[in-house]
């Protein structure tokens, strides 16, 4: 039913020359027939590349840098069905150029993405499964009607997005980012394999990262030597699949340049490591490191880690090596062993500060500032220690622990749990 209501013609807009009615009149979106397949087209193309993770990018790769706050003058006026604002109409006129309907494209992909990119990235950080855009309009035999979207989030048919791969890999960036900026920590379990990813995101953690000694041991390989990027690299790509953030931790790179490794991995935010197989970078190394890859991809959250404190090195070196990765782009600083409330408080006051998970609760590290609580590799070793011990008791003919049915573990992998099911 929603299906034959979606491929109903859209109501027709008046013809404009200038302002929010003359994009109205030249955009994909408010256009039937062959306009629409034309502009349809054209907008499907000025995209087919791209490969952003924030709405900043998306704007240069448009070719209009800078021009968000326009657009989101614009955003709240696009609808046929809403009031026009002069400062919409200025708006539309600063970006309009020549008035083409190439440049109507451009401008609309924008604002499509705007609104509609926040709402989605907000119910991804919150859980709540309501769709973005709850209701799209079509013109029926008696007058324009309302279509709801639950089953459809990103439409159906001639109209149906043509952004949803760009916007989800954006609003995932987004909703990674703005977890980190919470009253209470966000709890980030480090999963090694798909399986164990969808697990937890089922079990109702909004965001995943991975863990490098799982990932290595999984593989028979040994942690901390740059040896399982390979692995790490094939994970990150198979768990962009989640319909959640996910976060790949990449060591230092695995003998790559991480800003090479993470322009297109499709991750919402990765880990990069000072520690290396053989002792530590030096702070101007790293940070250089650290900086290459911000710019190669502004959207990923860049969380730093720093080896020194585990290492038994000063808290004033952690303190000065947060510092220069903080001016180098780093959006966040990961201080493994950190554990003293003094030293959590201190460095906490540098950036969002990511501790291991320790004695003492979310609410407690919140307390002392800490914006995110990793799992690191404890989840792997459980799972190991678990299916040993399971094995023991097979095999000694004592009581079986608890396992995960059949059904269930399916259910985890199956196409339903991906984010572009729907
Ligand atoms: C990068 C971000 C995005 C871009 C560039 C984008 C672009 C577009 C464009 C150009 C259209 C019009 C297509 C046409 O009329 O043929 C469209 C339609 C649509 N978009 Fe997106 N969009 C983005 C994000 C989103 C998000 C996050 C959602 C919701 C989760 C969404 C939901 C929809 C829906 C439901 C329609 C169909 C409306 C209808 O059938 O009336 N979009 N999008």
């Amino acid at each position: 039913m929603t299906e034959e209501l979606l491929s109903l013609p859209v109501p027709s807009v008046p013809t404009g020359d200038r302002g929010v009615a003359w994009l109205r009149a030249h955009v994909v979106r408010f256009s039937n027939g062959a306009d629409h397949a034309r502009r349809r087209a054209l907008t499907t193309k000025l995209i087919e590349n791209v490969e952003v993770t924030s709405l900043d990018e998306l704007a240069t790769a448009l070719g209009l840098p800078g021009s968000l706050d326009d657009i989101a003058q614009i955003a709240p006026c696009y609808q046929p069905h809403e009031t026009v604002t002069d400062a919409a109409d200025a708006a539309v006129e600063r970006l309009a150029g020549a008035h083409d309907e190439e440049t109507a494209a451009r401008i609309g992909l924008l604002v499509q993405a705007w609104a509609a990119t926040h709402a989605f990235a907000e119910r991804l950080r919150t859980g709540d499964p309501s769709p973005a855009v709850p209701v799209t309009r079509r013109a029926a035999e008696h007058g324009v009607i309302e279509v709801r979207l639950d089953a459809h989030p990103f439409g159906h048919g001639p109209h149906a997005c043509p952004g949803r791969a760009l916007a989800t890999r954006i609003a995932k960036a987004m909703a990674f980012r703005a977890m980190h900026a919470q009253d209470e920590p966000l709890v980030l379990p480090n999963a090694w394999d798909f399986a164990s990813a969808a697990a937890l995101h089922a079990a109702g953690f909004r965001a995943i990262g991975t863990t490098s000694l799982g990932v290595a041991a999984a593989h028979g390989i040994e942690d901390g030597a740059g040896l399982a990027g390979d692995q790490a690299v094939r994970l990150a790509r198979l768990l962009d699949d989640l319909p959640c953030p996910v976060t790949a931790d990449l060591e230092s790179g695995f003998g790559q340049d991480p800003a090479e490794l993470v322009a297109g991995l499709g991750v919402a935010g990765v880990n990069l490591e000072d520690g290396r197989p053989h002792g530590l970078a030096s702070p101007e190394e790293q940070a250089a490191l650290l900086r290459r890859t911000k710019d190669s991809a502004p959207g990923v959250f860049l969380n730093a880690r720093i080896d020194t404190h585990w290492l038994g090195v000063a808290l004033g070196e952690t303190e000065e090596r947060a510092r220069r990765y903080v001016d180098a782009g780093a959006d966040g600083i990961f201080v493994p062993g950190l554990t003293e409330p003094r030293d959590i408080e201190r460095l906490a006051r540098l950036a969002p500060l990511n501790v291991l998970a320790q004695h003492r609760t979310p609410k407690e590290l919140g307390d002392l500032g800490v914006k995110r609580i990793s799992t690191g590799s404890l989840l792997f070793r459980a799972a190991l220690r678990h299916t040993v011990a399971t094995a023991v008791a097979v095999r000694d003919g004592n009581a079986v622990p608890e396992a995960f049915g059949y059904e269930h573990v399916q259910d985890l992998v199956s196409r339903g749990t991906r984010s572009d099911a729907g």
